[in-house]
């Protein structure tokens, strides 16, 4: 198909951003569907970028279909609690599939929940409510399995302590782990977006490496030695995540501190552990390792005044 118009939710952003570029780059026409009241700004953005934008109600799947017609896929990249992950995402599904639009991708861009029961992981366990309604939907539907975004290791996630040259762990130290960067989850997503015959399922990591390697890789990088730190076992996490929950519930909130636990909990744990790797399925995309990101952390370091 010639310049396949591919519909993509949550475009403003961060993810769906790079989605957006990455179609574009691919030749696609993206179609941006954004709520009422989106920043004016983050649409300019995607205009200038080439995008179309489509302002829809999302509370009614007869008003967002007319938006999702002539499409090949409808790609999201949404991001909230049940009221987006479930019910906003439902109705995308309804009108992809009332507009005959054959394929869905929906935003799960996560570790493989599907290895694990329900009630370890409340973010998880909201695409997993949100699957049982995909299962049933006449639509050929893809997950992007990548474990977990490699960019957060030099912020955000508490592995890597840099002041401290420690590297923070929970279990075993030779527990290989999933990262893929953001811009590469973008990339192979608009791949897949635009490839036909994607299965149910497809799994990619830039990197897979366990701390014990991390360890070395972060230690070569900046040329300071860091030493592993092991925190406990993955049951003292788990209890750890239980008083969290109890003292700082922030149930409302996308990230509080126990929902980065129980992350953690179920990286350290192996049975989100991706395999096998589809890395190769689209030729083009060179894959980020975790020593690249600490490589590019060290170069910006590096280049601060003082
Ligand atoms: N595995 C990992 O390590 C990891 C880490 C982070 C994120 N993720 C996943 O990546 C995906 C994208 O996350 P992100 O960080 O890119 O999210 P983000 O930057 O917060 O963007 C969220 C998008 O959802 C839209 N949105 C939010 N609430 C909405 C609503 N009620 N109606 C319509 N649109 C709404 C926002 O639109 P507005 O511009 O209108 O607000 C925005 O476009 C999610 O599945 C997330 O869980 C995975």
């Amino acid at each position: 198909m010639n310049d396949p118009t591919i519909i993509l939710a949550g475009a403003t952003g961060n993810l769906g951003g790079r989605i957006a570029r990455a179609l574009l780059e691919r030749g696609a026409s993206v179609r941006a569907l954004v709520r009422h009241g989106t920043a004016p700004d983050r649409l300019e953005r995607l205009e200038k970028r080439g995008a179309t934008i489509a302002i829809v109600d999302f509370n009614s799947a007869s008003q967002v279909a007319p938006a999702c017609s002539g499409a090949a896929c409808v790609v999201s990249a949404l991001a909230r609690l049940r009221d987006v992950i479930v019910e906003t995402q439902t109705v995308l599904l309804e009108a992809a599939i009332k507009a005959g639009v054959p394929r869905f991708i929906p935003s799960d861009y996560s570790i493989d929940f599907t290895k694990f029961p329900p009630g370890e992981n409340r973010n998880l366990d909201l695409r997993r409510d949100f699957h049982e309604r995909l299962e049933k939907a006449s639509i050929s539907a893809t997950t992007i399995f990548k474990g977990a975004f490699a960019d957060m290791l030099t912020g955000q996630m508490p592995l890597i302590l840099f002041k401290l040259k420690r590297v923070l762990y929970w279990g075993d130290a030779d527990q290989r782990m999933d990262f893929t960067t953001i811009d590469d989850t973008a990339a192979f997503t608009a791949s897949a977006a635009l490839d036909p015959s994607t299965p149910r399922f497809l799994r990619i990591a830039g990197d897979q490496l366990s701390v014990r390697e991390l360890r070395a890789v972060v230690s070569e990088v900046t040329g300071k030695e860091f030493h592993l730190l092991r925190a406990g076992g993955l049951g003292m996490l788990g209890t750890l995540i239980k008083v969290a929950r109890t003292v700082a519930p922030g149930e409302k909130e996308l990230y509080p501190a126990w929902q980065g636990m129980q992350y953690m909990r179920n990286m350290f744990d192996g049975r989100a552990k991706l395999e096998p790797l589809d890395n190769d399925r689209y030729p083009g995309i060179r894959w980020t390792t975790v020593r690249d990101v600490l490589s590019a952390r060290q170069v910006s370091q590096c280049a601060r005044p003082g």
